[in-house]
């Protein structure tokens, strides 16, 4: 295999790059760029070394994939608040070992006193933050039930004994990163503001500092003993929704009572000989990155130098047409019908890239579905499993914004989400990243808001080959995309394809976004004459994703996004 040349390279670009670029090899991908962790057997990638160290460690004690999802969504709930959670919600799809596929939603949900307009006041204008910020924000959370819905069903071992090491975890304390300390810091006045003086995040926390979060040990004890029903209707029930509506909130007990994850059959569908296994709504991923797959496929975006106009042109157009798509379609299955075949049917993609051309930008009024947009928050988190029996889990999940609504329940030692944003708080008026909702994506008690987590196993050949998924908010989508292109159409091996700079584009608002420092002015001014509004200022990283690849051999191939402090451990 011959790695592409990208197009800056081709424009000469430092030699000594070049050299170097053809001297080192790569036994297993021939690719030049940096090779990942690899393993024989097993491997867990996700945003923390503990947690995929905590998640490999299951697995080498006899658990499988969904024993390890429970101990490693447990351990980025202690190491990595920002998004890690139990406060919050997610998405997994699975593949057996035998190709069985699947997937769990435990997505939250608006608690039964949601209504369309809580969060406009009597002149229906937005009222600020409430989406956002305290009790209010957050929706009922699913995290605990997904992960015990995933372990009964499949998992070989007790809960007890997978988070006996998350417990111990909590009790130890693990080392904050720089980071993660920036971060805190940045947000201390606002925990506080939300919590009071006495919050446990009001501290000062400095990178290097062992945190030890011994109320979550304790949560987490409970939850061992007693399994998901401790969550939603013991214990932890009645001091969580007892601290929300003593925070002005809404969610009541019976709301938790309430919750359960649901089973969804994914989004399946080919790209050439690649059969693509993503999530179904309301996650918007699977449909959207279905879309874009099928726009480009008669376009063959492989015969082009990796980074060219042409590259960037075809998918930017394809993403263009399927955003508008997804912005009016898309919303909760169980509140809204939604035209999935219609929408992935081959005959209508094609007729949706009949307007394409090299020559010039399609303006986004003239694809437009409807005057609405759309985006969720970047500050997700993705974690890449597969287990020693070959089983594979992709999991994203979320608090939404980072560490969610800041409400952090000092009682249990959690973040609560705001995903009560992901929902269109009015039609036409921008959410907290400057975006607008869409009617379908209303909200309503009981009702799922959309997301754009795209959790995706990838078989070639009909046999497992990659496992991959990121946050982002609305770029999670196109980087699921161009990672996997990285792989397929541009020869990269799995670190080098999630290393890869990423672009962005989202229907509306016009704008191409380009990670920063990455793309050359040189391709910019290309597509800026060929009239692609380009974001100048601003750009910020677009994912962190966490991945594994199936390399020829049978090994296992890792991509930790070192855009984060993400790591990949296998076996
Ligand atoms: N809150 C981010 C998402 O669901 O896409």
């Amino acid at each position: 295999m011959n790695h592409k040349i990208t197009y800056f390279k081709l424009l000469g670009l430092t030699a000594g790059l070049v050299f170097s670029l053809f001297s080192c090899t790569k036994k297993e991908t021939e690719s030049p760029g940096n090779q990942g962790e690899i393993a024989d057997k097993a491997m867990v990638v996700s945003a923390r070394e503990e947690a995929s160290k905590i998640g490999l460690e299951i697995i080498q004690r006899g658990g499988n994939a969904f024993d390890a999802m429970m101990a490693t969504e447990m351990a980025l709930a202690v190491t990595y608040p920002f998004a890690g959670n139990l406060g919050g919600g997610g998405f997994m799809v699975y593949r057996m070992a035998d190709g069985t596929v699947g997937s769990i939603d435990y997505r939250e949900k608006a608690p039964s006193a949601a209504y369309r307009d809580m969060y406009l006041d009597e002149n229906g204008e937005i009222i600020p933050e409430l989406s956002t910020k305290g009790a209010m924000a957050s929706g009922v959370p699913g995290t605990i039930a997904g992960i015990f819905e995933a372990q009964s069903k499949f998992g070989k071992l007790t809960p007890a004994e997978i988070l006996q090491p998350v417990i111990d975890l909590a009790e130890r304390g693990f080392v904050v990163s720089s980071r993660q300390a920036e971060r805190l810091l940045k947000l201390r006045e606002t925990f506080i503001e939300v919590n009071g003086p006495e919050t446990f995040f009001g501290k000062e926390i400095k990178g290097g500092d062992t945190l030890k979060i011994p109320v979550l040990a304790a949560t987490l004890r409970r939850i061992a003993a007693n399994g998901r029903d401790e969550f939603y209707k013991g214990e932890t029930a009645k001091i969580l929704a007892a601290h929300m509506q003593s925070k002005g909130g809404i969610i009541t007990e019976s709301d938790l009572a309430d919750y359960e994850a649901v089973w969804r059959d994914p989004i399946v569908f080919p790209y050439k000989d690649l059969k693509i296994i993503s999530m179904a709504p309301p996650s918007s991923g699977g449909v959207t990155i279905a879309q874009i797959f099928g726009m480009i496929e008669p376009l063959s975006i492989g015969q082009y130098p990796f980074h060219s106009p042409e590259h960037i042109q075809l998918l930017v157009e394809a993403e263009r047409r399927a955003y508008a798509d997804r912005n009016f379609f898309l919303g909760d299955p169980d509140f809204v019908d939604i035209p999935v075949a219609e929408l992935t049917a081959g005959e209508y993609l094609k007729s949706r890239m009949e307007s394409f051309t090299m020559e010039k930008a399609t303006k986004s009024e003239d694809i437009a579905a409807g005057e609405i947009a759309f985006a969720e928050s970047m500050e997700t988190t993705h974690y890449s499993i597969v287990d020693a029996e070959g089983n594979a889990i992709s999991v994203t999940t979320t608090l939404n914004g980072a560490y969610g609504s800041k409400l952090f329940v000092d009682e249990l030692g959690f973040f609560m989400n705001n995903e009560m944003d992901d929902f269109s708080s009015k039609a036409g008026v921008p959410n907290m990243f400057g975006l607008i909702g869409a009617e379908a994506n209303s909200i309503a008690a009981g009702k799922r808001m959309l997301s754009s987590m795209t959790p995706t196993i990838v078989e070639k050949d009909g046999k497992l080959w990659m496992v991959v998924g990121t946050p982002g908010g609305s770029t999670i989508i196109t980087s699921v995309v161009q990672t996997i292109l990285n792989v397929y159409e541009f020869n990269m091996g799995m670190q080098e394809a999630v290393e890869a700079p990423r672009f962005h584009h989202q229907w509306l608002p016009d704008l191409v976004s380009f990670e920063p420092n990455s793309f050359d002015s040189v391709l910019i001014s290309n597509l800026k004459s060929k009239g692609y509004q380009i974001m100048e200022n601003n750009n910020p990283i677009i994912g962190k994703v966490d991945a594994i690849l199936v390399l020829p051999s049978g090994k296992l191939e890792g991509g930790a996004d070192p855009r984060g402090d993400d790591k990949a451990v296998g076996y």
